[in-house]
Order: structure tokens, then sequence, then C-alpha cells
């Protein structure tokens, strides 16, 4: 019914498209003097807007306006055929879908009828890496000498699998990453037009979190104005952005306390929760760029939120320059490269192997407090392994460890099991009456049933200050009532998946050991 926001805000306009500037500058002055190729290839990362140039170029080119400058007009029979997608002489092939030979062949068994509508015959093949080496030998004939009505744009992610012999025919183009202030001027836009009230903090979140993809930007946008009809930046925290820096926050806490299994588990959960391993190894990165921002005293260039800066600022202090460099260096390594190809967490775990590795080195890391902090190992994991169900019931996709059943106290009437096990319908009822608090259930770390209180363990005291509200407490209560027929408590505390505990926690708890234990199960 409704159309996707990326869709239907698709730049229609030379200077609607953001961040290209480069590239789209170059093609109008192509069209201005009449010097437009026969043969462009589209290169760059994914939503960046190659298929809207190769379209707007297609309009362009047929475009009827006297003015050439005014190109595409946007108004002229054949802008508006190529707007509503039945514009003839633009012929739109995926590669991806069928390998291309038999688009490529029929492509060159018509390529030499005219134009039936406009003067120029535009052929768009996009994911063109995708063809069999079949396709792109029967591209390459097309390409060797295309008739003058035809202009062939290749788009592609992937420029290292097009064979020489087809690059060297082609224009070549690179599309870049959008920079954030050019991403957060489109949220803008598509906010306003949409009606969206979108704090300003939020669309910088989701431009972040983009990495650059200005379709992924969007779609972030759609999705979260599903949920609420003010889009804070707790909502955009709580279902985009918390999980995934609190992966690298925990990697890098790994690295500094020098614990592999901890390091792992972060990067296995992330990766399980569905984040794509490049673009975790980008999000390293740019912390670790962060974090060389404070060291040298330049914090004020530092994009991120006050609390995420907070934890920046301590992890600055706890490496040293050339430390943060080399780790630097090694993740950008698994952000760049292919190697993870056939194992998609490779290239993350050389990375840290690598880290971890150098954190050998004692000409590097100073020894902060935290090196010499035993590490938890003690008693209480062992205990509470003990005491675990052998199977603890997953019951969230997106959940972090500590997965133990834990065990009710004599007096309890309901076991964490219990709960964990219709988690689910305990949502559903809450989003009934609050989509925002379904959200922030959604994103809690860990459950425990402690005598007659359900605790639950947030990323960060926002998080947790936020279900503390009597409102989403009383919500919750009649959510888990009318599922499980008892009254809880609700509490929160805040924990990572890692298992820290706030210091007044009773350490000594069955919440405390339990959580431990949390990170413990994957080590082992
Ligand atoms: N540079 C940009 N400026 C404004 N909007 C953009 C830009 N790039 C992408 N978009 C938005 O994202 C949507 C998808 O972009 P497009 O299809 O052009 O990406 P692409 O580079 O072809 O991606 P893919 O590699 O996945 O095919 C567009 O409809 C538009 O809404
Ligand atoms: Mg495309
Ligand atoms: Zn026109």
């Amino acid at each position: 019914m409704t159309q996707a926001f990326y869709r239907k805000w698709r730049p229609q306009k030379w200077d609607e498209v953001l961040g290209q500037g480069h590239v789209t500058q170059t093609l109008q002055n192509a069209l201005v003097g009449d010097r437009v190729g026969h043969a462009y290839l589209f290169a760059g990362p994914r939503g960046t807007g190659k298929t809207t140039v190769a379209r707007l170029l297609a309009k362009a080119v047929n475009c009827q306006h006297e003015d050439v400058t005014q190109r595409p007009c946007d108004e002229c029979q054949y802008c508006k055929a190529v707007n509503e997608n039945r514009f003839l002489d633009m012929i739109e092939i995926d590669a991806a879908s069928n390998n291309g030979v038999e688009d490529v062949r029929d492509l060159r068994d018509k390529i030499n009828f005219a134009p039936s509508q406009g003067q120029f015959k535009i052929y768009i093949i996009d994911e063109v890496h995708m063809l069999s080496t079949a396709a792109f030998n029967a591209l390459l004939k097309t390409l060797e000498e295309p008739p003058p009505h035809a202009i062939f744009i290749l788009a592609t992610t992937e420029i290292h699998k097009i064979p020489a012999t087809v690059l060297s025919r082609c224009q070549r183009h690179e599309f870049r990453r959008v920079p954030v202030e050019s991403i957060v001027q489109q949220l803008k836009i598509i906010a306003e037009g949409e009606s969206l009230k979108v704090d300003a903090d939020a669309m910088q979140l989701i431009a972040r979190q983009a990495s650059g993809g200005m379709r992924d930007a969007i779609s972030l946008l759609d999705q979260l104005a599903s949920i609420g009809d003010k889009i804070t930046l707790d909502l955009a925290q709580t279902v985009l952005g918390a999980a995934t820096s609190e992966t690298v926050l925990e990697l890098v806490d790994a690295v500094r306390d020098e614990d592999p299994g901890a390091g792992l588990q972060s990067i296995h959960q992330a990766l399980d929760a569905g984040s794509d391993p490049r673009q975790l190894a980008r999000q390293i990165v740019d912390y670790l760029r962060a974090l060389m921002l404070f060291q040298m005293g330049n914090e004020t260039q530092v994009d991120a939120t006050q609390t995420v800066k907070n934890r920046m600022k301590i992890h600055a202090s706890e490496f040293s320059a050339s430390a943060v460099l080399r780790m630097m260096r090694a993740f950008n390594a698994a952000a760049v490269e292919q190697r993870g190809g056939w194992q998609p967490s490779l290239g993350l775990e050389l990375a840290l192997a690598d880290v971890l590795e150098i954190q050998d080195d004692a000409a590097l890391a100073p020894v902060s407090e935290t090196r010499t902090t035993p590490k938890k190992k003690s008693a209480p994991k062992a205990e509470v392994k003990r005491t675990q169900a052998p199977e603890p019931a997953p019951v969230q996709k997106t959940e972090a460890s500590p997965k133990s059943a834990g065990e009710p106290t004599s007096q309890a009437q309901i076991s964490t099991k219990e709960v964990m096990a219709v988690w689910k319908e305990i949502r559903a009822r809450v989003k009934e009456s609050d989509r925002n608090l379904e959200a922030l259930l959604n994103s809690c770390k860990s459950l425990e049933v402690k005598g007659d209180t359900l605790i639950l363990g947030m990323a960060s005291e926002v998080l947790a200050e936020k279900i503390e509200k009597t409102e989403s407490v009383e919500t919750t209560q009649k959510a888990v009532n009318d599922v499980l027929g008892v009254i809880l408590n609700i509490k929160c505390m805040v924990t990572n998946s890692k298992g820290r505990m706030p210091a007044d926690v009773d350490q000594n708890g069955l919440v405390a050991a339990a959580i431990q234990a949390g990170g413990e199960i994957v080590d082992g």
C-alpha cells in the first residue's frame, strides 16, 4: 500500500543527488557539451546513488526541454515516462537474477533497432559483476561497437570483479559513501515531507549507522517511523543503535582485558543478530578513530552521543596511542578485505587475534589498573553452572547472554525459565498498548526472576530508566499477569552481555552469579 521511503524519495533532478557532485557535475558537463559517452561504469558501495544517477542520465539524454542545462526537466513526456517506469527505451537488466546470459543475448539481438520513443536507448545493467563469463563476452562484443543510439550504464558494487576488457571500454565513475551531513540533510527533507517528528540526534545516529549508504539510512528511518510517532534518540538507540555500539564497546573492553573469549563472544553475538561483519569492523575502526581524537585532545571533532563519549574518554586513557593505531590497522583490514567471504566472522577473528598478540608486546599498551585486576573467574560461576538447566530456553532473537535459567528461590511461584518461554507473548501484549516499550523490552539483555521480582538487564542507564517509569512498569506487570497469571515486581539493572555488574547489585546474589556465568558459557 505505502511505498518504501527510499523509492518514494529517489532523486529526480541532478541537484537532489547528494554527496556525488564529482559524478553528477561531470555528467552534466558532458550533456551540455554534447559529449555523452556510450559506455559508463558506475562503481561504489550499495545505496549511494548508482541506479539513481543512471536513470537521471537516461532521462536527461532523452529530455525534450529546449534548454539543455535544464535536462532532465521532469515534465516532458519522456521524463514522465521514465519516472513512471514506462519508458520503453530504458532497459534495466539485473545481472544478479540469472547471470544475464539470456538478457545480454536478447540485448544484442535488439540493440540495432532504433529507439521506439526517445533519441537514445539506455541499457542499465545492475550488479554487472554477477554476469557469467559467457554473458561478459557477449556484452563485450556490443561494447566494442555500440550503435550510435545506444548508451550503456553498467553498475557494480564490486569493481574488482569486472574484467579488464570491459573496464577499458567504459568511462568509469566512482561513487562514494555519502557523508553523514548529507545523509542528515536528506533525512530532514524526508521527515518533513512525511510529517515525522525526528530528534536531531536521532537523525545523526541513523546517518552514522548507515556508514555512508543513503538507502540504508532511509530504510532505517522508515523502520523507525513504523514503530513510533516520534523518533527520539532513545527509540533509535533501542531499535538500532544500542546493540551494535555495545558490541564495539565490549570488544574494546575485551582487548583491554586481554580476554579473547569475551571478544569472540561479542563478535559472534553481533553476527548472529544479523550485523554485517565488514560493517561491524568499520564501526570498530570509527570508534578507534574517535579514541585517537580523544588522545590528541581533539574530542570536539568526535561525533557521538554523550553516553558513548564518556566511555570513549575512559578507553582513550586505557590504551597507548600506538596500541590504538595498531588496533585500527587490524580492524581496518577486516573492514576492507574479502577474506571472510566463505566464513563471515573470520576477518574480525583474525583482527582480534592480531590485536591480542600485539597486547603481549610489552612496549605497547600501558599497564592500566584494569590489566592487573584479576578477571572475574571465581567460584560463583561454577556454582551457577551446576544449578543451570542444561539447555536454557532461548527466547529473544537478539538475545545476548546470559541465558541462565536461574533457579527460583523457594518461595517463587514462577521461574525464570517460565518467563523466558513466554517472553515473546508478554512483549506482544505490551505492544498492544505501547510499541516503544515493546522495543525497549526487546533490547533487554537478560531476564531473571528472583522471588517475586522480574529483573531485566539493560544495556544502559537510559534504557533502564525508561522501563522503570511507573507507567512502563505497570504495563509490563499487566502483560506478565495477563500471560502468566502472576504479579511480579519489575526491576531493571544495567548490565552488558559480559555481565559487568554495577557496584550496588549484590555481587554474591544469584543474579550476579548467573550473569557472570553468562559470559563464561562461550568461553568454556
Ligand atoms: N546520493 C544520493 N542522494 C540522495 N538519495 C540517494 C543517494 N543515493 C541513494 N539515495 C537513495 O537511496 C535509494 C537507492 O539508491 P540507488 O538505487 O541509486 O542506489 P545504488 O547505488 O544503485 O545501490 P545498489 O548498489 O544497491 O544498486 C534511492 O532511491 C534514494 O532514495
Ligand atoms: Mg542500483
Ligand atoms: Zn524532460
